[in-house]
């Protein structure tokens, strides 16, 4: 098999079984389900910074010492660790979290008046959010991601079961029982945060010990990582002594100057951190830029994770303390300034090195991760602007939904839809179920999360009815595409990457009626004659698959003005080179 940019690893390796060994000590440490990755060795090289050339002289070398004997493939097991956190997300988000917010919002624009909702709602709202969807997207990514980063084995796995088991469990307790007074229950409130504070210690062991176990190389993102547990640990803390307060004053609601600033040091403090390190280490090639400056991305770590403790406590005395208030007034530009140096640093905005221009893979996600960073601009706007807006104001609590949003939503969860869209195929080596549906959830989730960041603004600033109308709209946009979004990648993690069946109905002559997709699929180093012919599509692996399907080569040539003998000699040649 000719080895060039766009061969797909899982199709080489299934062709040379003696390739394996090559991808291994490239830290090819088992991505793919069970054929290995569906990526094109290009992308696969920029990705695990391996020079390409070389790479390819070392495939090429195994190929001919294999000369062809018939190789064992070893058994490779596709790894499902992330999959119930990322189902169980997607199941909380819809019912507690989006819709249950969608509902609340209409519920207030009726009314007109936000201090209609009864705030422990919201308060069970956002910890199913913060915990449910985002927490629980976070654990089931980095037990997949971090050992393969790391290139070691995810350690303890066996405990990976009892740390889903009493989130899960802790997570449904706290969502009824902060909002509904039954107090013969209430000592399950302490249950429940007891359960959570247990399977974050569960997941902080199970990471920190297989980070500490990789003789890889320590990289940049490493803190980003680590501190990022650290903070999951302190907001678990928090979450205990919030739950304990409640308790002992038999009361439903966490005290806004506590849970609001709380909010922001577990977005700020673990949600970014994990998000930046997984940036750092992929975006490059993800969106085939240059790499990142490192001494930007550092500025950001030290500057960030100095200031949002600052940030919390001088929250939680902004109220009663004139120094406290100028502290918050001034963190926020720190903060503002340590990601503004990320973006700089992580070069998102920046061209594209055209590297890997000539490779056919799907790259849909690359806007939805771009368009995250544009939420994480308008976020730092609006927290800027805040501490200037009248101390517990009206306008600065609608200005404060709107940060709220532009980051929960805008950035944070554009980037888990991005990044899943791009991961969980790659995960199991194949195509994402629907790039159609994927390109929807992108324009309903820009549309709602635009409606609501900026008419809640105008609502704080002018209570126009008019206003309270779109923002009470904006929810249902945003369900409908996370709702889109959920099941696409749940067809997507439900399909098994299919076996080929080796040589059955082996094309051994391509004639006008045969089917492009038949041609690729079985000579995967034809792609290339394809679109040296003008066949663009072709790059496209979903119109491979689906007009691939029905199209036959007369048909395709007579659509394409393509001289139809002159294309079968040159696609005869190659597989009869192949034979
Ligand atoms: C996508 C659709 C969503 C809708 C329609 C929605 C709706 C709401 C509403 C109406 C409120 C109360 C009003 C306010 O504080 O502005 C609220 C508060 C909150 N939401 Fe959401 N939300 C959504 C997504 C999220 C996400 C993805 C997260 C977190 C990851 C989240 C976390 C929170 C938190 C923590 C609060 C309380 C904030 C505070 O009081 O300081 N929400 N949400």
């Amino acid at each position: 098999m000719e080895i060039n940019r766009n061969t797909i690893i899982k199709d080489l390796i299934e062709t040379h079984p003696e390739t394996l060994a090559v991808f291994k000590k490239y830290n090819l440490v088992i991505a793919g389900g069970v054929r290995g990755p569906n990526e094109p060795i290009a992308f696969f090289a920029k990705a695990h910074e391996v020079n390409y050339d070389i790479l390819v002289q070392e495939l090429n070398e195994a190929i001919a010492k294999g000369g062809g004997e018939p190789v064992e493939i070893p058994a490779l097991e596709e790894d499902k660790v992330y999959e119930r956190f990322v189902k169980t997300a997607i199941i909380l988000t819809l019912t507690v979290g989006v819709t249950f917010g969608a509902a609340v919002l209409s519920y207030v624009a009726v009314k007109l008046d936000f201090n209609s909702i009864y705030y422990a709602l919201i308060q069970a709202h956002g910890h199913a959010q913060l915990f449910g969807w985002v927490g629980l997207c976070i654990m089931g990514f980095a037990l997949y991601i971090i050992p393969r980063v790391k290139n070691t084995e995810l350690k303890h796995r066996n405990l990976v079961s009892t740390c889903y088991g009493f989130i899960i469990v802790g997570l449904v307790l706290r969502i009824i029982l902060q909002s509904t007074p039954i107090s013969a229950l209430r000592f399950l409130l302490l249950t429940s945060a007891f359960l959570e504070m247990i399977s974050v210690c569960l997941f902080a062991f199970i990471i920190l010990r297989t980070i500490f176990a990789s003789k890889e190389k320590v990289g940049i993102f490493d803190k980003f990582f680590q501190a990022g547990i650290i903070w999951l640990l302190i907001s678990i803390g928090i979450n205990c002594g919030m739950i304990i307060y409640l308790y002992k004053h038999g009361t439903y609601e966490i005290p806004k100057f506590v849970f609001s600033p709380f909010v922001h040091l577990y977005l700020f403090g673990f949600v970014f951190m994990f998000i930046f390190a997984i940036n750092v280490r992929t975006v490059f090639a993800f969106l085939d830029i240059k790499p990142v400056r490192e001494k930007a991305v550092n500025i950001t770590f030290w500057v960030l994770n100095a200031s949002v403790p600052i940030y919390f406590v001088a929250h939680l005395f902004a109220h009663r303390s004139t120094v406290a208030l100028r502290v918050t007034q001034g963190i926020v530009f720190l903060i503002a300034f340590a990601l503004i140096s990320f973006i700089y640093g992580l070069r998102i905005f920046e061209r594209s090195t055209k590297e890997l221009q000539d490779v056919v893979m799907d790259r849909s996600y690359a806007k939805t991760i771009r368009t995250a960073y544009l939420w994480l601009i308008v976020t730092m706007v609006i927290l800027v602007i805040i501490p200037f807006l009248g101390q517990d104001s009206d306008i600065q609590r609608r200005f404060h939904g709107s940060l709220n949003h532009a980051v929960t939503v805008g950035f944070i969860t554009m980037m888990i839809i991005g990044y899943a869209s791009k991961m969980i195929p790659t995960f199991k080596g194949i195509d994402m179920y629907s790039l159609k549906l994927s390109n929807l959830t992108f324009i309903l989730l820009n549309t709602g999360c635009f409606l609501r960041v900026f008419s809640q603004i105008l609502v704080g600033i002018n209570e126009k009815p008019l206003f309270y109308a779109v923002m009470g709209s904006s929810g249902w946009f945003e369900v409908a595409a996370i709702g889109i979004f959920g099941y696409n990648l749940w067809k997507t993690m439900n399909t098994t990457q299919e076996v080929k069946s080796p040589v059955a109905g082996r094309l051994t002559e391509v004639t006008k009626d045969t089917k492009v997709f038949d041609i690729v699929e079985q000579y995967p180093e034809t792609l290339q004659i394809f679109l040296d012919f003008g066949f663009s599509q072709m790059a496209n692996p979903v119109m491979r698959k689906t007009m691939g399907r029905v199209a036959s080569v007369e048909m395709a040539t007579k659509m394409h003005n393509v001289d139809i003998e002159k294309f079968l000699h040159t696609l005869n040649d190659k597989i009869s080179s192949k034979k």
